[in-house]
């Protein structure tokens, strides 16, 4: 499909879009105090992939965004790829007048004839509104062409603190972890991978700890963005649960490099969303360690950049809260809960029938929740006011799927159904599906599983059936969520 062909597509309502426009990779998110700040690869001339600059978005809920000017535009000689924004509150770095502590966005600069990739910064004294490049850029250059996506943050510990950056040789599957007092000199402290997925080049690291629910214990987490040879095919997230000294990420489970695309041997890692739609998510600065908040973009570089739009083109996912849970084998899993649903009214359904409709309407949050006999698949689909069907869940104790049908989108690799593990021995379940215009993102097992697939075109589906195997038994809650005051998401 050319990148011009141009057609209607209604706008989500709880996901962030530019009003205009390519975007991709969430960039630079952090926390001011009171704002949400949220910067995305954005071409600023077209609905393609190019003129890779930083747009900007704020928000107070992380549902409502209001877009702001371009922070950061490409220049002559490089593109401004991905990264991320650091508050210098005791200005290490020297930037700051005195007034407000400085902003300081690291990113990568992508040489346009593709003969480089360097980490450079920025800095802003107006809070992250308007950025000023460093005239000493870069500050890291390996003389490498696949260096990206630098995530930094602070590391505190007895011994003192500093700041820490992770990057990617893409090529090789390796994060390089480096180290700086000021954030303009930096030394490589070590390097991690190829470990578990490796069929694709590694991108978007992100590096911070979690804590395990019920417990004072904090981990580490490192996520790694793979492109392709996502658990779904193209671009997935996995990610890493271990230690970090202040030197070296040394996981808890050492997972060898896993060649090929084989969904039993991916299973070996661990996939932070099972869906075709979930990729490049990284983390919010500024945010207190028990409410890490991610955000990823819902796309898949696939089909990306051949999907329908509508002089806009792609979105971001909603923002995922973290925590840890110990599993039956001992390991950590990151459990993810969706933050900001502005939830008015709960209409809850108690189920017993084989077949069931529930009435959805526009964008809806539906919980549903199945005990007996739940080791035989139920099914809930999700139609079109014409009673046509968009896609279908179905879900047992042990696998959930997701199918979604073509729709307007005429591309070979976009119709699929994804599979989704569930956790080992579950005697009931939950499914927690969030349906908005042009999305769906399934949380199962309280958050312990998610599965985010685009529904590019369609509206949030008007009603759902649930089918169910004798001697299972259903609840079903549906929660509107069509009063939302959308700023530019409208
Ligand atoms: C991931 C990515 C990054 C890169 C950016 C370019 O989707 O490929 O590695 O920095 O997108 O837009």
């Amino acid at each position: 499909m050319p990148e011009t062909q141009q057609v209607a597509v209604k706008r989500p309502q709880l996901h962030f879009t530019a009003k205009k426009n390519w975007i991709n990779d969430p960039n630079g998110l952090f926390f001011d105090g009171k704002q949400y700040h949220l910067y995305f690869q954005h071409n600023p001339n077209g609905v393609g992939h190019g003129y890779m600059s930083w747009g900007h978005a704020v928000s107070t809920d992380l549902v409502n965004w209001e877009e702001l000017p371009i922070a950061i535009l490409h220049g002559d000689v490089a593109d401004i790829f991905s990264g991320s924004i650091v508050v210098d509150h005791d200005n290490t770095s020297g930037f700051g007048d005195g007034t407000i502590p400085p902003v300081i966005a690291i990113y990568t600069a992508a040489a346009k004839d593709e003969t480089n990739q360097s980490q450079a910064i920025a800095y802003s004294l107006d809070g992250g509104a308007t950025f000023t490049k460093y005239a000493q850029n870069p500050v890291i250059d390996r003389g490498s062409k696949d260096f990206r996506d630098p995530k930094v943050s602070r590391y505190e510990s007895a011994e003192g603190s500093y700041w820490v950056l992770v990057a990617v040789e893409a090529i090789e599957r390796r994060v390089v972890i480096y180290r700086s007092e000021n954030l303009i000199d930096w030394t490589e402290l070590s390097s991690f991978g190829p470990k578990a997925a490796v069929t694709g080049i590694w991108e978007c690291p992100d590096l911070f700890q979690l804590p395990v629910s019920g417990t004072d214990q904090l981990k580490w987490v490192l996520i790694v963005s793979l492109n392709p040879g996502g658990i779904a095919g193209g671009s997935g997230t996995q990610y890493f649960v271990g230690e970090f000294d202040g030197t070296t990420f040394t996981p808890d489970q050492d997972v060898a490099a896993v060649e090929g695309l084989d969904f039993e041997a991916l299973s070996a890692a661990k996939w932070l969303d099972f869906g075709r739609d979930f990729y490049a998510g990284v983390s919010f600065h500024g945010l207190p360690v028990d409410q890490q908040t991610l955000i990823a973009w819902m796309s898949n570089w696939d089909y990306a950049r051949d999907l329908p739009n509508d002089g806009w083109r792609g979105s971001m996912s909603t923002a995922r809260t973290m925590n840890l849970v110990k599993n039956a084998e001992g390991n950590f899993e990151i459990r993810q809960q969706i933050l900001g649903l502005p939830v008015t009214d709960v209409v809850s359904q108690s189920v017993t029938g084989a077949e069931t409709r529930v009435e959805l309407g526009s964008p809806a949050l539906l919980e549903l929740h199945l005990a007996g006999n739940v080791s035989e698949s139920a099914k809930l689909s999700f139609y079109r006011t014409d009673e046509s069907l968009i896609s279908e869940i179905a879900v047992d104790s042990a696998l959930l799927t997701h199918e979604r049908t073509a729709g307007i989108v005429d591309h070979e690799l976009y119709a699929s159904t994804q599979r989704m593990p569930l956790p080992a021995g579950l005697t009931e379940i939950t499914v927690q599906v969030l349906l908005d215009h042009g999305s769906i993102e399934i949380l199962a097992a309280d958050g312990l599983r998610s599965l985010t697939d685009q529904l590019t075109g369609e509206s949030a589906p008007a009603y759902g059936v649930l089918r169910l195997a004798e001697g299972t038994n259903a609840s079903v809650a549906v929660l509107p969520l069509d009063e939302i005051e959308a700023g530019t998401n409208a």
